[in-house]
């Protein structure tokens, strides 16, 4: 039987992204129903009906959950996962600080589970989700798209072939665009639950991790206050030195504020100088700019798009298909979940094996991410990481 698939949260990922890749999946029958999760009515109703999803998955639904307005209900996830039987998946995909209850609640109702990056804020949590899934060979998986773009996986196998030699000092940004603080981010973005680096630079770790296999062993980083335009402060600007278990040193500097004019939806790139016995090598990853200008004249703009993290094409129908690593990657999570149930992989293999990011591989993310957001509180003094026990 093909899996069913819940999703928690309806925002700007679950329409962007998670939703999208999943009607594609459904149309192939590689899933069966899918369910969305809110608080409130008017959120899945919202989603429900946005243009571009009706376009291209025409005639495709998900049930929604609240199914009727009324009352805020935070708590209304649990009972949708209760409905679910055993060794189905949901995806998480709510605010990063109430990531930890929905996982361990799916998890303990025998679901196999696929969350937005980050998985959680502190290394304990992870740990714990990492025992949960190990206890009941469940899948528990960080979704970080990155991975499965294609100029990832080229510099990890060139890297894990030696041909890079050593990575020593890089550089790495993610700036999203200003609009991003008129978004219902600026509700939890807050300096209390999360911070530019926390929700954004993990990317950039997770993928030197995914290059390299170097573990991080100290972070510092240094925020800016700022405040939404709703009046809320968050840490809308930071700047991390992350340090590498081979005395490595990776600079990331991430924030909402890449100019709303500026071409691309946000401006990110990822540079590595390493070493080898007799010269230096480079990986050079501009993630922004992939070549296209496009000038067009309704209405007149000048853009460039990324045609590798998620675009819609006409390839003969019905409606369009999702395209890029952003669909690759929940078609990976997804497929190995189904394979697990089907018995032809143990989850220890997929642990292994280390192309997808689960709480068992990736534990490394959770402990920098403890440590930055310890850093950022303290004005970005330096916080050692703890080697894994
Ligand atoms: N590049 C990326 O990988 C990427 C990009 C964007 C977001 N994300 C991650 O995805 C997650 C969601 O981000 P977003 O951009 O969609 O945020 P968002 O603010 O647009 O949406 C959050 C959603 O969570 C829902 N929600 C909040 N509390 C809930 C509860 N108790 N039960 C059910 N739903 C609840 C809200 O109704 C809303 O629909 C975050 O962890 C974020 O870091 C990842």
């Amino acid at each position: 039987m093909p899996p069913e698939i819940l999703v928690v949260g309806a925002g700007m990922i679950v329409h962007d992204q998670i939703l999208p890749s999943l009607y594609h999946l459904q149309r192939l029958g590689r899933i069966g129903e899918i369910a969305v999760c809110a608080t409130r009515h008017e959120s899945v109703r919202k989603l429900a009906e946005a243009e571009i999803l009706r376009r291209a998955f025409p005639g495709q639904r998900f049930r929604m959950y609240p199914d009727a307005p009324g009352e805020p209900r935070d708590e209304l996830y649990r009972e949708a996962i209760a409905r679910l039987a055993p060794r189905n998946m949901v995806m998480v995909a709510v605010p990063d600080h109430l990531h930890y209850e929905v996982i361990l609640e799916a998890l303990r109702h025998g679901q196999h589970v696929c969350a937005a990056k980050p998985l959680v804020l502190e290394a304990r949590q992870g740990e714990e989700i990492a025992e949960e899934a190990r206890r009941r060979g469940l899948l528990a998986a960080a979704e970080y798209h990155k991975r499965f773009d294609g100029r990832s996986l080229m510099a990890r196998r060139a890297y894990r072939e030696g041909r890079f030699g050593e990575f020593r000092l890089g550089t790495a940004c993610l700036l999203e665009k200003w609009h991003y603080r008129r978004s219902n981010f600026a509700n939890w973005m807050t300096a209390e639950n999360s911070d530019a680096f926390t929700y954004i630079g993990c990317h950039y770790v997770d993928l030197v991790h995914f290059i390299t296999g170097l573990e991080p062993r100290a972070v510092s980083v240094y925020g800016i206050l700022d405040r939404f335009p709703n009046g809320n402060q968050g840490y809308l600007w930071s700047d991390a030195r992350v340090i590498w278990s081979n005395g490595a040193c990776l600079n990331v500097q991430n924030g909402l504020g890449f100019p709303d004019a500026a071409p691309g939806a946000n401006t990110q790139g990822l540079t590595l100088y390493c070493q080898g016995a007799e010269g230096g090598a480079l990986i050079a990853h501009s993630d922004q700019y992939r070549g296209l200008q496009y000038a067009y004249t309704d209405p007149p703009a000048y853009a460039e798009p990324s045609p590798d993290y998620f675009q819609y094409v006409d390839v003969g129908g019905p409606g369009l298909a999702p395209v890029g690593y952003g669909y690759r990657s929940i078609e990976a999570i997804v497929t190995a979940a189904i394979r697990v149930n089907s018995g032809e992989c143990q989850v220890e293999e997929i642990d292994r094996a280390g192309l997808l990011a689960t709480a068992a591989n990736s534990g490394y993310n959770d402990r920098v991410i403890e440590a930055a957001r310890a850093s950022i509180r303290q004005g970005g003094r330096e916080v050692s990481i703890p080697r894994p026990v």
